[in-house]
């Protein structure tokens, strides 16, 4: 078996390649996918994820926690494989929780972040002794109600909106007017309300971003989260016993893209419990992650239907697309599209041409490689998106067109 190099930054890094076929989990892609040759797929390889997650404890202080964000990846065998190597899970609904509370989790370590959350999900989250994340004081209030009506005492923790952001992130969720949490100007007469009331107060959730790959920006984020924290715990002269500190770290999609330097986070978490172990010596720190988990440890891999050349460019056109992997084809939050690492599955290595691999929707959107250099394909060969574990199948217009959706494998 040997590894391969793409175009760019390399997911192959991760993954074997055989007689040009890619590898996951120790099989050929064609052998896992024996029975279903013409779907569509996600593959999910478990030993990136453990890969990924041991990677974070050689850099992260032995008494942090990693909490999971299960709305990247909710599959259940995947969260059910995770829930196995961290502390925790973070839900962002009423089915992702009912997913963490039968992955096994203990409820106590589950967390349910996001505005909106409805009156039967408040209720559930109660019922099932989960912490809510409160991000607004009406939340609050619900929830001390339900839980009066229920006679259970809710279990909350109080999501800020920092007076910071988060820099150079994909998506900043802090800093300014924000429909995330509360705002810190408010933060102190909030947690004031949450003490006064019936509730058991766990402490602070404060995420500020998603997909950073700046070291520095992180560093920078996590000085001021602790400080803000402290700050907070002071003012209200409150304990936390419990301190989420967001995550935001991001993975390497695009050419000239390079992953996470992850050593200097890890020397400035550990500086930082030094500096902090007076207040938060008893706390529990936790980081929440996604992407970072699970990213790299998918691979979306479609047939390819038909070739044909159009004025000079070779068009590749597939039996899945857009309507699967909305991320890769461009149109999920990205301004300017770029390609995400493509390759043709069974072809890793051999001779090459400029392709554009496309869907079968009718709109000029559908496109997960455009115009990039690729092993030279034919009808019937298989094209693969790398990094497509996390906000893939979940994230896409699954419905449109009403094509068939694809299979999710987990190995
Ligand atoms: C509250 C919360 N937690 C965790 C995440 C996961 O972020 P990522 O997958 O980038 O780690 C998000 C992403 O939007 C989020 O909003």
């Amino acid at each position: 078996m040997t590894k391969k190099s793409l175009e760019h930054h390399s997911p192959l890094n991760f993954y074997n390649v055989e007689d040009n076929c890619l590898v996951m989990g120790e099989q050929k892609f064609t052998d896992i996918l024996s029975q279903h040759k013409d779907v569509p797929a996600y593959i999910y390889d478990s030993s990136v994820i453990k890969q990924k997650i041991d990677s974070l404890r050689e850099i992260l202080p032995k008494s942090m926690h990693i909490h999971y964000a299960i709305k990247a990846n909710p599959m259940p065998e995947v969260v059910g494989y995770i829930q196995g190597l961290v502390e925790g899970l973070d839900v962002a609904s009423g089915l992702e929780l009912k997913v963490a509370l039968a992955s096994g989790t203990n409820p106590k370590d589950i967390s349910f972040a996001g505005p909106g959350k409805s009156i039967d999900e408040l209720t559930l989250a109660i019922k099932s002794g989960i912490t809510i994340n409160l991000e607004s004081e009406t939340e609050l209030d619900r929830a001390t109600k339900i839980g009066e009506q229920l006679g259970i005492t809710p279990r909350v923790a109080l999501r800020i909106n920092p007076n910071f952001e988060l820099k150079t992130s994909g998506m900043k969720m802090s800093g300014g007017p924000k429909q995330f949490g509360v705002d810190t100007e408010i933060a102190n007469d909030i947690i004031k309300k949450i003490v006064s009331y019936n509730l058991d107060f766990i402490g602070l959730h404060i995420f500020s971003g998603s997909q950073n790959l700046k070291t520095k920006a992180l560093i920078e984020a996590q000085t001021k989260t602790f400080a803000l924290a402290a700050a907070l715990a002071e003012q209200s002269a409150t304990e936390f016993s419990k301190l989420n500190i967001g995550g935001s770290f991001g993975i390497p999609y695009f050419p000239g893209e390079k992953p996470l330097s992850l050593e200097p986070i890890g020397e400035n978490l550990h500086l930082l419990l030094d500096q902090y172990a007076d207040r938060f010596g008893n706390t529990s720190i936790i980081t929440e992650l996604g992407r970072f988990i699970v990213g790299e440890s998918g691979v979306y891999i479609c047939k390819i239907i038909d070739k044909k050349i159009s004025r000079g460019s070779t068009f590749l056109i597939l039996n899945g697309g857009l309507h699967h992997h909305l991320a890769a084809s461009g149109n999920f939050g990205q301004v300017i599209r770029k390609n995400y690492p493509v390759t043709v599955a069974n072809k890793i290595g051999l001779e090459t041409e400029r392709a554009s691999a496309v869907g079968p929707l009718c709109t000029p959107l559908d496109i997960l490689a455009q115009d990039m250099i690729l092993p030279k394909a034919d009808i019937d060969d298989y094209v693969a998106v790398f990094n497509s574990g996390a906000y893939g199948y979940t994230s896409s217009p699954l419905n449109f067109l009403s094509h068939p959706h694809p299979i999710e494998v987990f190995v």
